[in-house]
């Protein structure tokens, strides 16, 4: 069964001169079961008519924030969508939605969404090329949009260069494989990624060596199994797409955030390395050198992990991760019974090519029962993968 039926699918139209061709992409996105509504902005009005695309679609067009029997269509759209398509993204919704301006309709459900957006730029090559285009896409991609790059071809005017919308095909491609059902559909799942930085004072910083490789990781592997994914991370790693990012630096940061995400999540994937201390104090200012070496008093941090396991909802899966230098099973063990985890990735990161940094790790995956599974040396996304797997596992054994 095609992975678009029942779903709602919002396609943006802007106004270019590809935008003939989202009748195209509508038409396809309909034929595969989905719920389509296009929103067309004024400047599409240009290029073609509502009507055309009112009768391809499931609904009438919509453009006006004003002319709606519902007071608040800026966001409904936005959250019944299932995900948000537009086809084709001139230079000004992508400078909008990167800037969060919501001057119309189409800008304000964009902002009122949490389903995946895919942008599909198409402009002059000039216009593409432009360091404020690329530099609004690669904002948006950081924050998990996924951005369908213009083919090279024939342009409007007859120029050649690259800049012209994707095929309808490859856009509806997208739309699928983002819309897949894996065995995490209809999931929210959270990650957390990096280690913690506790500042000393208004310049330095106590860290460590986490890099959020393994939880980028997690986060990708389970977007792509249909989970609605939330990242909360300390690093700039580039964010899969589709997952919506939270950055946080410190342990009480990090806490808020996962408290709030947690909430709504099925699953929470504890990936960060959360500094176990924290200075007392912060100093304002950068501590001078010439006033002699400072004493800092250390105060734990909250345990997240364990706030969590301690108000567990029923249904809801938690997973943490136990980086050992010793001892690695009885430790990981100890910590899966004390945080009331239902699964432990435990790792030796003494190990070389183990853990923190590498692009490599191996890991012992604990769980209550006294199941063991070992993953030998193989990549960050490998190790996700097994991960998941076993959550799925754990899941299926619930219902
Ligand atoms: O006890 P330990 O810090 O080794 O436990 C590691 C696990 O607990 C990791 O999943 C880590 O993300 C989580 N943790 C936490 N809050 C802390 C310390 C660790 O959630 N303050």
């Amino acid at each position: 069964m095609s992975a678009l039926r029942g779903k709602t699918i919002v396609v943006g139209v802007t106004g270019g001169i590809a935008a003939y061709k989202a009748v195209d992409v509508c038409r396809r996105l309909v034929d595969a079961g989905a719920h389509v509504v296009a929103v067309m902005t004024e400047g599409a009005e240009h290029f073609i008519g509502r009507t055309t695309l009112s009768a391809l679609c499931s609904e009438p067009v919509q453009s006006s924030l004003w002319d709606e029997a519902s007071p608040i269509p800026h966001t409904r759209l936005g959250q019944r969508a299932d995900l948000i398509v537009v086809v084709p993204a001139t230079a000004r919704l992508i400078g909008a939605y990167a800037g969060g301006l919501s001057t119309d309709l189409l800008t304000n459900t964009l902002l009122a969404t949490r389903a995946p957006v895919i942008v599909c730029p198409a402009m002059h090559t000039e216009m593409w090329e432009h360091p404020a285009v690329q530099d609004n896409l690669a904002l948006l991609a950081r924050r998990g949009v996924i951005v369908v790059e213009p083919d090279e071809g024939r342009l409007a005017g007859g120029d050649l260069g690259k800049g012209r919308l994707a095929s309808p095909e490859r856009i509806v491609a997208v739309v699928e494989r983002t819309l897949g059902r894996g065995d995490l559909g209809g999931l929210h799942v959270v990650v957390t990624a990096g280690g913690t930085r506790e500042p000393i004072d208004a310049v330095r910083v106590i860290a460590n060596r986490s890099s959020g490789k393994q939880g980028y990781a997690v986060a990708a592997e389970a977007v792509s199994r249909g989970a609605t994914v939330t990242l909360i991370s300390t690093v700039e790693l580039a964010t899969p797409p589709g997952v919506q990012l939270v950055s946080v630096e410190t342990a009480a940061q990090m806490e808020a955030a996962v408290q709030s995400a947690a909430e709504t999540a099925d699953i929470v994937v504890m990936a960060a390395a959360v500094a176990d201390f924290r200075p007392t104090l912060t100093v304002g200012h950068k501590l001078k050198k010439d006033d002699g070496a400072p004493s800092i008093v250390l105060e734990p941090t909250p345990d997240i992990l364990a706030g969590l396991g301690a108000r567990k909802r029923p249904g809801q899966t938690l997973v943490g991760f136990a980086a050992e230098t010793s001892d690695l099973v009885a430790n990981a063990e100890a910590k899966l019974r004390r945080k009331n985890l239902d699964l432990i990735v435990a790792n030796d990161v003494s190990a070389s090519g183990v853990g923190f940094q590498h692009d490599t790790n191996a890991v012992c995956l604990l769980r209550p029962d006294a199941s063991m599974v070992t993953i030998s040396l193989t990549d960050k996304r490998s190790v996700a993968r097994a991960v998941v797997d076993i959550v799925v596992e754990i899941r299926a054994g619930l219902s």
